[in-house]
């Protein structure tokens, strides 16, 4: 956009500009993204030179009304709200519990244990933003901050099959950016201003969001710097989503929790920072093979609890899922039932009608919980890095800190923190 370009603004001339560009900083919204101090710190200007070129960057683009003005009425608050775009889940249950979709100028946030779906519904949401308006997408792409490798085009592809979307358009929309450590994940997040503008992102997802910070901060005298590294990237996160007016989604493990006697002892990672920073937070549970999803704090929803499923689509309705077994067990016992009859010489209207509502009974679940774990663990690596648009030139040179392996690492870690010692900084 050219009245975003920082030359617009009066006093930067192409030094200043040029200075910006140096330090990542490419356009006014990312002026505004970044603020005063951190502008002062990464080019190394003086924070009165700094705060006034952020404070002219503010009166522009409240000028230009794409943000509101330090002072609002309640009704112009209420007007910059419907602005906001909600992204259907592409299921009842979850929208119901989302009031109609995941919200722009709003960081949702996703917790729960592994294997809970967290990241199922960020590949689902990828397929779904770019889903018409009409259909309940915002018609965007989506960026994928994916830290823990576990991003997998096929199941995107799947997803975008299940909703009768072209797999290949899906892909080309959705940019992948592979985070290897904590300090490339905030890079990557600093970077993104252009993108989103170029490309029409309506969501940006970062899963695991807390993931890296986790596994690189070790022992008891790192947490307070851990925190702040991680306050900054969430907040990052969140003033984007308003900014720009795109959804965004942060997905974070829950750690054991011995003090709680009653009720679901886990919680999750990241202490009150993220907490704090989220509009929305929602935990995931795993119920056998069906998932209880509950908004836990929002300011608006209801503290209301649903279930949906895991599925060929994502996340799904439990009915659907029902259904299409169901469909498949049919299928299965009507081809069981015709052999048996060829051999046995049976009149096969009696067998063929009788067995398949049996069969429906008795192993309902049988197709969807056989394939999932092929898939996830099947799939090789490689493709992610490949596509890693975003990744930027800087990385090489950042320290490289493996991911956590397993999920028995990142534990041992939240063991070394008191739950006093887990608040903010
Ligand atoms: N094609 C599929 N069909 C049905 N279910 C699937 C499919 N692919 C994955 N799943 C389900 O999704 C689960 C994994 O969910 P997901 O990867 O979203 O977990 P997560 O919450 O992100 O966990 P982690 O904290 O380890 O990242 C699998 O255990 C499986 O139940
Ligand atoms: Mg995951």
């Amino acid at each position: 956009m050219e009245d975003l370009r920082l030359d617009s603004l009066a006093g930067v001339g192409p030094v200043t500009t040029k200075k910006l560009a140096d330090a990542g900083i490419h356009n006014i919204m990312d002026l505004i993204v970044r603020g005063p101090v951190e502008i002062s710190d990464i080019t190394g200007m003086e924070k009165d030179t700094a705060e006034k070129i952020v404070n002219k960057a503010r009166e522009h683009l409240v000028e230009g009304g794409l943000i509101s003005k330090d002072f609002v009425s309640a009704s112009e608050i209420y007007k910059r709200r419907q602005d906001i775009g909600r992204i259907t889940t592409g299921t009842n249950c979850l929208d119901t519990l989302f009031d109609g979709g995941i919200e722009t100028q709003a960081l949702t946030e996703v917790y729960g244990e592994f294997g809970c779906g967290k990241t199922q519904l960020c590949l689902t949401m990828c397929v779904q933003v770019q889903k018409s308006k009409e259909e309940g997408g915002l018609e965007g792409g989506a960026i994928y901050i994916d830290t823990e490798n576990t991003f997998r085009p096929e199941r995107i592809v799947s997803i975008a099959n299940a909703n009768g979307m072209d797999p290949q358009k899906v892909l080309d929309n959705i940019i992948v950016a592979r985070a290897y450590n904590s300090a490339h994940q905030t890079l990557i997040l600093e970077e993104v201003g252009p993108l989103i503008e170029e490309n029409n992102i309506k969501l940006i997802i970062a899963d695991s969001a807390v993931g890296l910070f986790r596994a690189e901060y070790l022992g008891r005298g790192t947490l307070s710097n851990r925190q702040q590294k991680l306050n900054h990237f969430v907040h990052l996160l969140s003033r984007i989503a308003e900014t720009y007016n795109c959804a965004a989604i942060a997905t974070n493990q829950v750690m054991a929790s011995p003090d709680v006697f009653f009720g679901d002892p886990t919680r999750p990672i990241g202490g009150n920072v993220v907490a704090h920073t989220s509009t929305y937070r929602i935990y995931f549970k795993k119920s056998g093979k069906k998932r209880i999803a509950r908004m836990v704090d929002s300011p608006h929803h209801p503290e209301e609890e649903v279930i949906f499923a895991l599925g060929e689509a994502g996340v799904m309705d439990p009915e659907d899922t029902e259904k299409k077994t169901r469909k498949t067990a049919a299928k299965k016992e009507t081809k069981k039932t015709t052999k048996k009859t060829a051999k046995s010489d049976e009149t096969p209207e009696v067998s063929v009608t009788e067995t398949p509502e049996v069969s429906v009974t008795e192993t309902p679940e049988v197709s969807v919980t056989e394939t999932p774990e092929v898939s996830v663990t099947e799939t090789p690596e490689v493709p992610i890095l490949e596509t890693a648009e975003v990744t930027t030139d800087g990385s090489s040179e950042l320290t490289t800190v493996e991911a956590p392996e397993t999920l028995a690492l990142a534990e041992a870690l939240d063991e070394e923190f008191s739950d006093s010692e887990l608040t903010d900084v």
